[in-house]
């Protein structure tokens, strides 16, 4: 068996770049398997289950409280994480996935680009926040990522989206931050442009 709870859907279409699909705190492998499904049509869909749990919650690694993370526990999951992918690349014959990562699977996301930027063809970030206060030098040139804040998210401050864009395009990525006139929860504009964003050519 591979090392985390997962679900796998196989691709229904060649050359459709495969999804790592994150949830959010409280979600599990499940959540985003509709979502996946809408906005890459005929994708493989990979789905593992975050393996901390907060109070029953499933999440991709430990907080102090919100928003005041583990860093140390962000690294070590992000390794983690990156070894199951591993797994699953031979195990189910996948290219690089592209994340589809939502709040805390947005922010694990982002961690996996800035600590292990081999692992991920590029990544769909929904309502992500810095992971890491001092990211490693990493090399995501030419790494197409989509970074979608809320205008009114009361958990990502507009200043701290600001400050992961900065990381992110520092370490050379290819960044589309958009900003929308949402809170935490998604809207069909996030659909909408990350459907756009994964139909475009890599
Ligand atoms: C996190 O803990 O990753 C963020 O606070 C987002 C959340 O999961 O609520």
């Amino acid at each position: 068996a591979l090392s985390f709870v997962h679900r796998y859907e196989p691709a229904r279409e060649a050359g459709v770049a495969p999804l790592l699909l994150l949830h959010g705190t409280g979600g599990d492998e499940n959540d985003l398997v509709s979502l996946g499904g809408m906005i890459a049509p005929g994708a493989a869909l990979l789905s593992p289950r975050g393996k901390v749990l907060e109070g029953g919650m499933p999440r991709f690694f430990r907080r102090l409280r919100e928003g005041v993370f583990d860093e140390d526990d962000v690294r070590a999951r992000a390794a983690e994480l990156a070894g199951f992918i591993a797994e699953a690349r031979a195990a189910y014959g996948l290219a690089a996935p592209v994340a589809v990562g939502f709040s805390n699977g947005a922010n694990i996301a982002a961690a996996l680009l800035l600590t292990q930027p081999d692992v991920l063809a590029g990544a769909v970030l929904m309502r992500a926040m810095v992971p890491l206060a001092v990211p490693p030098p990493a090399d995501l040139a030419g790494r197409r990522v989509l970074l979608l804040s809320g205008a009114m998210d009361p958990i990502v401050p507009e200043e701290n989206a600001a400050r992961l864009a900065g990381q992110l395009r520092t370490a050379g990525a290819a960044l589309d931050h958009r900003t929308l006139p949402a809170g935490h929860g998604l809207s069909q504009a996030d659909l909408t442009l990350a459907r756009d964003f994964l139909r475009a050519p890599a």
